[in-house]
């Protein structure tokens, strides 16, 4: 194998891991991913190894197993978050819980005479995610970079180890790419000859290489992914062999499976179908490994939902692959999932140790029992989202598809939270703690803690907690310190992960309350009208995604509405787009309005403050 100018990287469970890779390409540098556990004779000729960050503890019991040999090969390390704590651990330094949980942006000092930060500013905005953090350095190395409260990097320059508490591989982190420039170009001497046409080829010979003269069904959502999929099946296989597949689940926005059929019309597809499914995703149980589930009318639980819409959208494709008189043993289904999706979901293929945030509808498992079968094609599963579009202008495809913004296959499911029951809510303790970090931060016009929960991702792990709604002067908010409060209360306060504004109206602690609420197709009605309106305010740079979600809550009223809009380029990391910078506020402010006269039964219209992490993108 070819490793000349190839870097080897040491996955141990982190979210991040697979942006490490993409980040590596960006400097045109092909990169290897590989369980931590790899033996280290395997790495000889690479040209660097980066280990990468993860969830679990260095100092417990399920710290993870690796071969001391790496550290002896005379190949440059560069170790993040838990690769940091790995070398520090490694070399008798001393790692501890407790010292500062950071998750989020944080401003770090560092040592330009450290090679990794050359020719940087001394002071810079990196993306901290950790609860772990080096109380004691390893003797030996040196501190490189400082955050307010912890040892923020280290080196040993004769050894060439590097560890970063830091994210550098995310976009978050202001100067990630120059770091990363740095560590590839300058320490491990890499030069940069890997290129996208390359991996096109690549990936329609793999196509010829699975499916053979066997027929290939693609979903088809309308989204970027599938449409790369279908456009690179039809370049790799006989047109006629290739069915494309769209299926209106009832979570679409409005009007949109109109006009993704229209505009898929230019993928060359010989095939299009179009299932009108509504009903059917609404009203059916499945059954996932002997256990009913559902229906979906009757759940609360987003990873429920997730699954049962995971497997519904199997059920269908199954009854068309039947209505085509196709033989299902030798048909293919063809996704067009992408790396990150499998490793949210904690898909095991793609890494050991990875925690599951959520279930992509693509991971589902049916869908990874159809995979053991060989049975699945996936045509993007070693690119990202940013990749993908340009393989998309590449391949001829319209922009109206290629710069679409992303759409989760579940889609309004999963924006419309569903409530159950009383008595959710925290208890009195969490209360108070939370309005004392109001008053220690300066906030004196309230807010109140919503008895609802969303997903979020802290630490590489999975987190489903409260929303905390912050309340204040809605004629001139005060941005600056909600965005800040947005980081430092998921930070403190272990039951919240996510902070909104209330734009319209000011709340008070005991003022809201939630009632049950399930899926129905009238609230889904609501909330495709309520997204309308955010949609045609919002959809400007350099916002990278923004909707609407509904929220069973409110003072006086059924429903509250927020407003996610969100910028990124990875979408694993990001932040909540900036009014006042990213939005003019009459921008936001005609939306409310026009919200708020539209929908008598909304009644607080929220803004949701928070980045990627402490939250995601979604709220489920
Ligand atoms: P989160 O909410 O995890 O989302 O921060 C990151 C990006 O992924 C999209 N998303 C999905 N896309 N199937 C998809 O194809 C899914 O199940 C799914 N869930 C989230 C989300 O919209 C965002 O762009």
């Amino acid at each position: 194998m070819d490793n000349i100018d190839s870097v080897a990287i040491l996955d141990c469970g982190g979210q991040y891991t697979k942006v490490i890779d993409r980040k590596v390409r960006e400097h045109s540098v092909k990169s290897d991913i590989f369980p931590l556990d790899v033996e280290s004779e395997k790495l000889g000729s690479y040209r660097g190894i980066i280990i990468s960050g993860g969830p679990e503890s260095v100092w417990s019991d399920t710290s993870l197993s690796y071969d001391a040999g790496i550290f002896g090969l005379g190949i440059p390390v560069l170790g993040i978050c838990y690769g940091m704590h790995l070398i520090n651990n490694h070399f008798h330094g001393v790692v501890k819980p407790g010292i500062k949980n950071e998750y989020g942006q944080t401003t770090i000092k560092v040592d330009t005479a450290c090679p990794l930060f050359s020719g940087l500013k001394k002071e810079q905005t990196v993306l901290m995610s950790h609860g772990d953090s080096v109380l004691t350095l390893a003797p030996d190395f040196i501190s490189c970079a400082t955050s307010e409260h912890v040892i923020a990097a280290m080196y040993n320059s004769r050894l060439s180890i590097y560890g970063v508490q830091f994210h550098p591989e995310v976009d978050l982190t202001a100067s990630g790419k120059e770091m990363m420039s740095n560590f590839l170009h300058t320490i491990c001497g890499l030069s940069g000859n890997y290129i996208l046409e390359d991996r096109i080829r690549q990936a329609i010979g793999k196509i010829r290489e699975q499916v053979g003269k066997n027929k290939v069904l693609v979903l088809v959502s309308g989204g970027v992914d599938s449409a790369v999929s279908a456009a690179l099946l039809v370049k790799a296989l006989k047109p006629e062999k290739v069915y494309g597949i769209h299926i209106d689940h009832g979570f679409m926005r409005k009007n949109e499976s109109d006009l993704i059929c229209r505009s898929l019309s230019s993928l060359g597809l010989r095939h299009l179908d179009r299932v009108d499914a509504h009903e059917l995703f609404l009203d059916t149980p499945v059954q996932i490994e002997g256990k009913t589930y559902g229906p979906l009318k009757t759940v609360t639980d987003p990873e429920i939902k997730r699954n049962i819409i995971g497997h519904l959208f199997i059920e269908v494709l199954k009854k068309e692959i039947e209505k085509l008189g196709l033989d299902p043993s030798d048909t293919f289904i063809a996704q067009g999932t992408l790396r990150p999706d499998l490793i949210e979901s904690g898909n095991p293929m793609v890494s050991s140790y990875a925690h599951k945030i959520k279930t992509h509808h693509n991971d589902v498992q049916i869908i990874r029992r159809a995979r053991e079968k060989g049975l699945v094609v996936e045509t993007n599963w070693d690119w990202h989202k940013d990749e993908v579009r340009e393989v998309a202008r590449r391949l001829g495809i319209s922009e109206t598809i290629a710069g679409r913004q992303p759409f989760p296959g579940p889609g309004l499911a999963i924006r419309y939270l569903c409530y159950e029951h009383e008595g959710q809510g925290v208890s009195d303790k969490e209360n108070d703690r939370f309005f004392r970090l109001l008053g220690e931060e300066g906030w004196s016009s309230g807010g109140c803690i919503v008895p609802l929960r969303t997903v979020g991702v802290q630490g590489d792990c999975r987190s489903y907690r409260y929303l905390a709604v912050l309340s204040g002067n809605t004629e001139k908010p005060d941005w600056g310190t909600l965005y800040r409060l947005g980081t430092i209360i998921p930070n403190k306060l272990e039951f919240i992960n996510r902070v909104a504004f209330s734009l319209n109206k000011k709340v008070s602690a005991s003022d809201i309350r939630c009632r049950p609420v399930y899926l129905s197709k009238e609230n889904l009605d609501l909330l495709r009208e309520i997204d309308i309106i955010v949609r045609k305010y919002l959809e400007r740079e350099p916002i990278s995604q923004v909707f609407a979600v509904l929220l069973p809550a409110g003072v006086k009223k059924p429903f509250s509405a927020a407003i996610r809009a969100f910028v990124t380029n990875d979408y694993m990391t990001g932040r909540s787009a900036v009014i006042d910078r990213d939005i003019p506020s009459d921008v936001i402010n005609a939306a409310v309005k026009e919200i708020e006269s539209a929908f008598p039964e909304i009644d607080l219209v929220l803004y949701d403050v928070t980045g990627k992490p402490p939250a995601t993108v979604e709220w489920e």
